[in-house]
């Protein structure tokens, strides 16, 4: 069946959250064993307000957040995506994720829905720094304001073009494939009903069950996404 999906399909979008990437050692947010929200309210080191009255904690909990995507790397997972992409197999990939891991691998037509990690701005005047800028020493720009990691905080609201990039891509899928989200977090959760409205068959490989799960064609729990790939990789 999903052979037979991911063969046929004319337009095939894939849409990712941290279980993407846990296989790359990197922690998601919400597992009961490893999420990072299990450890820390993100009220208090991923919003503007933390950014505002927190920033000590803020600087540290992102110093560490942008140290780790440095360590780690993409794993098979992302490598079969970037070859699917060069073969057509698949169209777009909608990332909630931030370590630019897709495009590392890659991947081309991505659409960051939460900003990336990879680069650092000034709150105050915007002006762009580098990651290695904001690891090391002050993490003041020169106008005086806050260096922060070009991600969306908790209170912000989500970059115009990959939103706009996303719903393009949700509404002409063909095939829409969920690999590693709790699908709890709005807008970005809206994608896979959005694809689904336009006619789209819905694929969710999650390893714990979603509230979406019922709008699905085909739900697989318990499994590795990077088996799951490997496995679709052979068809
Ligand atoms: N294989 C399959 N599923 C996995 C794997 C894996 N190797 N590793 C983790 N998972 C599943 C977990 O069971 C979990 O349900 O991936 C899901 C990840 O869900 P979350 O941790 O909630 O991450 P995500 O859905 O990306 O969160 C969305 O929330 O805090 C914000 O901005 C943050 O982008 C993030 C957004």
């Amino acid at each position: 069946m999903i052979s037979d999906w991911i063969q046929t399909s004319t337009h095939t979008v894939v849409f990712t959250g941290a279980g993407m990437s846990t296989e790359s050692g990197l922690p998601d947010f919400r597992s009961a064993n490893q999420g990072l929200w299990q450890q820390k309210d993100p009220s208090l080191v991923a919003s503007v307000q933390a950014l505002n009255d927190n920033v000590e904690e803020f600087i540290d909990f992102y110093r560490k957040r942008v140290l780790g995507v440095k360590e780690y790397e993409p794993h098979a997972g992302h490598q079969i995506l970037a070859e699917w992409e060069k073969r057509s197999r698949i169209h777009s990939i909608i990332t909630q994720n931030v370590d630019g891991f897709h495009q590392q691998a890659g991947s081309h037509k991505v659409a960051e829905l939460h900003g990336t990690l990879q680069k650092v701005h000034c709150q105050a005047c915007g002006m762009s720094y580098s990651s290695e800028d904001f690891l090391d020493g002050s993490y003041h720009c020169s106008c005086g304001g806050i260096l922060r990691p070009s991600v969306v905080l908790f209170g912000e609201m989500l970059p115009e073009a990959p939103f706009e990039m996303a719903f393009a891509e949700a509404s002409r899928a063909e095939l829409f494939i969920v690999l590693g989200s709790s699908l709890s977090v709005t807008p970005a959760n809206q994608f896979p009903l959005i694809a689904k409205e336009h006619g789209a068959k819905l694929v969710i490989v999650n390893q714990e069950a979603t509230p979406l799960d019922g709008y699905a064609d085909l739900v697989i729990n318990n499994r590795q996404i990077g088996d799951v790939l490997d496995e679709w990789n052979r068809f």
